[in-house]
């Protein structure tokens, strides 16, 4: 039986991700769009390290990913695994930052609040994190970005920072987060605010495909 969108957004909503089993491409397309808004679809496979996005580019590369935030304006990200591989590895990850946030000092979590983030390919920026009234915190991290020109930080936005990466390490050393191998036919989507995502190392002859999907989701 395929789930129905209502269940998929109840299952977001509740737990900031959902896995599902969806059959193919046209179904988990056609329910992406049931979600909100897409904004960009994009086959992720190996491709050669000259040909990728340099501080983006990682999902394309076999290398562990590490966790982070995808284009930080799309509030749902989802991947749906069309070709597998037995080669072994690449997991896709989920770390929920609330349980990063709970680690850190109150003084610390204000100060991640004062750190403005650049947007990728923009002259624009946005605080690495948003909280809100009953709301869940925004978190905005992509490692590339914020953990350079700490020069131009004070320094207990520096240590905020190192802090928070800090923990973000430890939880992946001590593999204390969410870990998934999806099967062909299988889709996981998440929220791109709340949950950082990353990726096991891949096998470099690894075939594996999948699809990814921003949705501005409503
Ligand atoms: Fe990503």
């Amino acid at each position: 039986m395929k789930p129905s969108v209502l269940n998929i957004r109840s299952c977001l909503d509740l737990n900031r991700y959902v896995i599902a089993d969806v059959g193919d491409r046209e179904n988990y397309l056609a329910i992406c769009n049931e979600l909100g808004k897409v904004t960009q679809t994009r086959e992720i496979f190996l491709k050669p390290k000259e040909t990728v996005e340099k501080y983006t580019g990682y999902s394309h590369l076999p290398d562990e990913v590490p966790f982070h935030t995808d284009y930080p304006l799309a509030n749902v990200v989802g991947l749906f695994c069309e070709e597998v591989d037995n080669l072994g590895g690449g997991e896709n990850l989920l770390i929920d930052t609330r349980d990063i946030l709970g680690e850190l000092s109150l003084l610390e979590v204000e100060d991640l609040k004062s750190v403005q983030i650049p947007l990728p390919r923009s002259e624009d920026r946005l605080p690495l994190l948003t909280v809100e009234e009953g709301r869940p915190p925004h978190v905005y991290w992509l490692p590339a970005f914020a953990l350079v020109n700490l020069d131009k930080l004070n320094d207990s936005q520096v240590t905020a920072i190192k802090r928070f990466n800090e923990v973000l390490l430890i939880r992946r050393s001590e593999k204390r987060f969410l870990s998934f191998k999806l099967k062909a036919g299988q889709a996981i989507w998440f929220d791109n605010f709340v949950m950082l995502h990353g990726r096991d190392q891949l096998d470099p002859s690894s075939r594996r495909l999948q699809l990814r999907v921003f949705i501005q989701y409503v």
